[in-house]
Parts: structure tokens; C-alpha cells; sequence
């Protein structure tokens, strides 16, 4: 790769890190200069239907470098599936990177923006949802509740979920997602070059059935006091505790004036609840000097675990994807890189998500400022006397709660059809 020329600014680098950088293995990268079309397949999935979206190759509209294209979704409610090939390769003995920049530019409210590791033969023409994967990654976000970063590891022909919740970006910028996997079976999630989830393999995914089970034939023992309180042999009940009515005649209530005792009957008054009732008597629980705890299984070695040492190992990479459905397009995606140099591509990231991110968010904020003032144009303006003011006022109250109500359907429907 040549570096010195496509990146003048690593001359400024410590010799230390060149030496790093000049020793990654670099298996796949993709910045979507000139070219990028004879590297992609898009895929021939939902065409028949007519629900197979179109990219869009562009910068976006607000972006760092308008020279700095990527692909964009640009169709809405369309599927999205396209790949690219790289020579076969496998991750034993070695670390595996994979990291990928990804923008919302439509404010994306339900949709992935996540990418996929293929491995073996792919019919590229034809892949799409149900096309086996290695490695999902990446964000997905779907109403209030999806806000995360999905890593979904195939491994004996079974997806696994991280079970671990890592929450992904939400606005409408650029960001850089990184997924780094080790020969020690460890892994890290990275966004913006920041570490936001560390861990095993064996811990935050269940790719192996558990290394301990309880044991099945174990039982409780027959003497096992597991009662934490039981009623204090001491204590008596009190005499005459049995004598004390429940109710007692109110005192408080008074003979009606025009009560005729000839007519009515003896006058006696109603009952209320007595006071000094406390309920059938019950002795005061103490704690149980012979209480063992909750009784639990013991844990034995589980004879359906089988370690295996290259739990980490995805032996034959060859294609990265994506794989989408849109609700709203706008998703923008660049800098596709698979390595074994973490350190690489921090540098990648760097130079490019790095070096643009102030004046995408600078443009962003100026594209916002434009946005509204043209919604605040279409806005009836209202300039009588205050009472009309407050009249206004009201009804935007009452549209905006209308509004919430609305994107809540929305949303929801959004879930029925994934
Ligand atoms: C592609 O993106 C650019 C920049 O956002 C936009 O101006 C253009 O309309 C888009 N083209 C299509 C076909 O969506
Ligand atoms: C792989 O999957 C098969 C079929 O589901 C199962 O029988 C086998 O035990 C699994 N092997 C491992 C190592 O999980």
C-alpha cells in the first residue's frame, strides 16, 4: 500500500507507529474513491418485487470534504443488499478489525445501519436477508426502545447475540464503528475511536453451551431448614387477648332527636372498628438459629462442554455486505475496513472521520439553522393583539401533542412490518 503518497500526513507520525502501521496486514479496505463500482455487486434481491433500493454515491449533504464519497441509501421503505469480494482469509493466531463509518443524515427513526462478514462461496448476485453471515455489526435503531450496537457472531451455523447492551450514535453525523476480536477470545467495541464495550467470548455471548450446570441429580437434604423466621416459642398470648371485641359501640354517636323509642325500638348506637382489636393472635417471629440458607444445586463440570481453542476463528472471510431494510433513507456508509491492526485502523479513522468531523457537524448545524427558518417561513404568521397570541399558542400546543401521537404510530408500524 502506498501510504507515503495517499497519506502525506503519516510522515508526522512517530517512527514507532509507522513501524506498527507498515506491518498491518490490510485484507480489505474500501474508501469509495473512482472504481468502487467494479468492486461492489449490488445485489438482484427484491428487484421483482420492486422494493430494492438504489445508492446513492455521494459526500451527503453536509459533510467534511465534498471529494469524500461513500454510498448513500436514497429510497424509502426499500430493501438494500450489496457486497464486496476480497481474497479468502482467515483470523487464527491473529487479531480481526473490522470497522466502517456510518451517517444518518434522514434522522433515522427505524432502520440498520450495520454490515455483515460472509464467508466462503457467495453468490453475490443474490445475496439478501437469508444469505448465511460470519459477523454482524454495527447500529440499529428502531423507536425508542432499539438504540443499539449490534455483534452477532455465527459460529456452528447458529447466530448469537451479544448479550451485553452496547448504545449506539443517534444523530445525523458521521461515526466510526469499530469491532476488534482476538486470538485470547477477547474483543472490543469501538465508536469514534473509543472503547465503549470490552470482553470474552466466552462471557457476553453464548456460543458454547455453559461451563458449569448445577447438578442435575443433586437434592435437597431431608434436614435442610431453609425457613428463615419461625414463631418464638417464648412468647404467649396475653390473657384475655380473646375477649376483645372486634367492634365496639360507637360513643361518639348520639340518639336521634325525633327517635321514638315506642315506634323505633330501643335506640342502640352503630359499631365502628375497635382499636384494640389487633387481629387473631399470632406468637413474634424470631430469626431460626438453624437456618442454612437457600438451599442451591452445587455446580458440577457440564459433560456437554467442549472448549474449543479457536472459538474466535472465522477461517474463511471473503466478502463484507450490507444487508438493510429503510423505513427512511440517508444512510450513509465509507471507509469499509477489515485488518489484523487495530492500530491501523485508528489512524484510518483518524484521517478521515477524524480530520472532517468539525466541519460536518459545522455544516451540519448551518443546514438545521437553514431547515428551520424555511419551516418557520411556512408557519402562519399571526401579528394582532395578545389575546390572538395566546390563541396560537394553544394550538401549537395542541398540534404538537397530536404530532407525538402520531410518530408513536409510526413507530409502531414500523415494528409490525420487520
Ligand atoms: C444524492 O445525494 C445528493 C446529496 O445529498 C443529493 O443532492 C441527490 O439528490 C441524491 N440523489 C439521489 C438520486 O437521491
Ligand atoms: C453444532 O451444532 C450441532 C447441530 O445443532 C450440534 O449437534 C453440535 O453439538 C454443535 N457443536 C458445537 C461444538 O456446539
Amino acid at each position: 500500500m502506498a501510504f507515503g503518497v495517499r497519506h502525506p500526513n503519516f510522515l508526522s507520525l512517530t517512527l514507532l507507529s509507522l513501524l506498527a502501521v507498515a506491518s498491518a496486514k490490510v485484507f480489505f479496505e474500501e474508501r469509495f474513491d473512482d472504481g468502487w463500482e467494479n468492486r461492489w455487486v449490488k445485489s438482484e434481491w427484491k428487484k421483482d418485487e420492486d422494493m430494492a433500493g438504489e445508492w446513492n454515491y455521494t459526500s451527503g449533504k453536509w459533510h467534511g470534504d465534498p471529494n469524500d464519497k461513500g454510498i448513500q441509501t436514497s429510497e424509502d421503505y426499500r430493501f438494500y443488499a450489496i457486497s464486496a469480494e476480497y481474497p479468502e482469509c482467515s483470523n487464527k493466531d491473529k487479531t480481526l478489525v473490522f470497522q466502517f463509518s456510518v451517517k444518518h443524515e434522514q434522522k433515522l427513526d427505524c432502520g440498520g445501519g450495520y454490515m455483515k462478514l460472509l464467508s466462503g462461496e457467495v453468490d453475490q448476485k443474490k445475496f439478501g436477508g437469508d444469505t448465511p453471515y460470519s459477523i454482524m455489526f454495527g447500529p440499529d435503531i428502531c423507536g425508542y426502545s432499539t438504540k443499539k450496537v449490534h455483534a452477532i457472531l455465527t459460529y456452528n451455523g447458529t447466530n448469537h447475540l451479544i448479550k451485553k447492551d452496547v448504545p449506539c450514535e443517534t444523530d445525523q453525523l458521521t461515526h466510526v464503528y469499530t469491532f476488534i476480536l482476538r486470538p485470547d477470545a477477547t474483543y472490543s467495541i469501538l465508536i469514534d475511536n473509543e472503547e465503549k464495550q470490552i470482553g470474552s467470548l466466552y462471557s457476553d455471548w453464548d456460543l458454547l453451551p455453559p461451563k458449569k450446570i448445577k447438578d442435575p441429580e443433586a437434592k435437597k437434604p431431608e434436614d435442610w431448614d431453609d425457613k428463615e423466621y419461625i414463631p418464638d416459642p417464648e412468647d404467649k398470648k396475653p390473657e384475655g387477648y380473646d375477649d376483645i371485641p372486634k367492634e365496639i359501640p360507637d360513643s361518639d354517636a348520639k340518639k336521634p332527636e325525633d327517635w321514638d323509642d315506642e315506634e323505633d325500638g330501643e335506640w342502640t348506637p352503630p359499631t365502628i372498628a375497635n382499636p384494640e382489636y389487633k387481629g387473631p393472635w399470632e406468637p413474634k417471629k424470631i430469626k431460626n438459629p438453624n437456618y442454612k440458607g437457600k438451599w442451591k444445586a452445587p455446580l458440577i463440570d457440564n459433560p456437554d462442554f467442549k472448549d474449543d481453542p479457536d472459538l474466535y476463528v472465522f477461517p474463511s472471510l471473503k466478502y463484507v455486505g450490507i444487508e438493510l431494510w429503510q423505513v427512511k433513507s440517508g444512510t450513509l456508509f465509507d471507509n469499509v475496513l477489515i485488518t489484523d491492526d487495530p492500530e491501523y485502523a485508528k489512524q484510518l479513522a483518524e484521517e478521515t472521520w477524524g480530520k472532517h468531523k468539525d466541519v460536518e457537524k459545522a455544516a451540519f448545524e448551518e443546514a438545521e439553522k437553514i431547515r428551520e427558518a424555511e419551516e418557520s417561513k411556512d408557519e402562519p404568521v399571526d401579528s394582532d393583539g395578545e389575546e390572538d397570541e395566546e390563541d396560537a399558542d394553544d394550538e401549537s400546543k395542541t398540534e404538537a401533542g397530536d404530532d407525538t401521537t402520531e410518530t408513536e404510530e409510526e413507530t409502531e408500524d414500523v415494528h409490525d412490518e420487520l
